[in-house]
């Protein structure tokens, strides 16, 4: 039980007077600590592509990447998520430009092990809709993305980019059983060190536009992810898929989209004490980015943004605004 005063005795004012005061009843604090950075990739050299639908986000080619992760560790930004464009000449409806070990992920993975070393992390998606015609995460057959079959590939994906030198796979594609499958291939190819931070709460959102223009599957993808991504109207089933994920081996979970999924956040974490991970994705980058931009909002809403994620208790943020945001805003 809370006890409290009562006004008059009580002011709740009172300590809200000052800036000092402010800072010291503070409840939560947003570092750079709490950011993960994703990075858009692109094949060709010497490329900054900017990405129409994400204003202040680019694409790079990999010999580029120098730019853009030299200011992550400056910032002391703790890891950096990979995504890749890929050439629509180097897809078909396998996906198999997954496992070329020369695809732009792994090149761009060697790149940055070999020049940064450990200073930065390495995270990679699990997924197949960079590479497939038809713009889905998994196999379609019959119209229908077969569960089984996908997860063979993925755990031949997750494996490349871990052999590579990835520290963190991400699954993302929301079929059932793959942390299980993608931890024993790794265990048994003596990366046990290597992380699994799960997509496990990923929901069929709308607000994933951008992110599929800036990965080039917009255009291709066919129908919608609603038979394995989760359906927005659900909480219960949530908690059922990280505890699923849990028991198979997942370090971390990811809750995605980020600022329409707070409730679910705050429940993870009071209920399974795993690191958990919001991802703000593209649309709500782009809401508030195109709403600062024509001056509608000011640029400390993305601050007031990423509070939201802490206070729901989460311990990183997966943002655009990662590398740009000045977190000396606040006062
Ligand atoms: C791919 C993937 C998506 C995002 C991250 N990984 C899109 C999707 O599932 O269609 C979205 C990220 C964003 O919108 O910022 N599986």
């Amino acid at each position: 039980m809370i006890i409290t005063g009562k006004y008059p005795n009580l002011r709740l004012r009172r300590s809200r007077k000052f800036a000092w005061s402010r800072r010291l009843v503070q409840e939560n604090n947003l570092s750079v600590n709490d950011l993960i950075l994703p990075i858009f990739l692109t094949e060709g050299k010497n490329k900054k592509i900017p990405i129409r639908s994400m204003p202040g986000v680019f694409r790079y080619s990999v010999n580029n990447l120098g730019f853009i992760v030299d200011k992550a560790i400056k910032r002391k930004i703790p890891m950096i998520a990979l995504f890749p464009y890929t050439n629509q000449k180097l897809k078909d409806s396998f996906g198999s430009e997954s496992l070329n070990e020369n695809n732009l992920v792994c090149q761009a993975i060697k790149y940055v092990k070999n020049k940064y070393k450990n200073k930065i992390g390495i995270m990679c998606d699990v997924a197949l809709d960079p590479y497939t015609t038809h713009g889905h995460d998994g196999l379609l057959k019959k119209n229908e993305i077969v569960n089984d079959e996908t997860i063979e590939i993925l755990v031949k994906q997750a494996l490349l980019q871990a052999k590579m030198g990835c520290d963190v796979i991400a699954p993302s594609d929301m079929m059932d059983g793959r942390i299980k499958k993608i931890r024993q291939k790794l265990d048994k190819e003596n990366l046990q060190d290597v992380q699994i931070l799960s997509y496990a709460v990923k929901f069929a959102s709308n607000f994933y536009g951008p992110f599929r223009d800036a990965v080039g599957s917009k255009g291709a993808l066919k129908g919608d992810k609603k038979t394995y991504q989760m359906d927005f109207r659900n909480f219960h089933e949530s908690l059922r898929e990280v505890s699923t994920d849990i028991k198979e081996g997942a370090d971390m979970i990811i809750v995605k989209p980020g600022m329409p999924y707070l409730d679910i956040i705050r429940s993870i974490k009071d209920k399974f004490k795993i690191p958990v991970i919001a991802y703000q994705v593209s649309g709500e980058y782009s809401l508030i980015k195109n709403g600062i931009n024509k001056n509608i909002i000011d640029e400390k809403s993305i601050i007031e943004s990423l509070y939201s994620f802490k206070r729901a208790g989460a311990n990183a943020i997966i943002t655009y605004f990662a590398d740009s945001i000045n977190l000396d805003l606040l006062d």
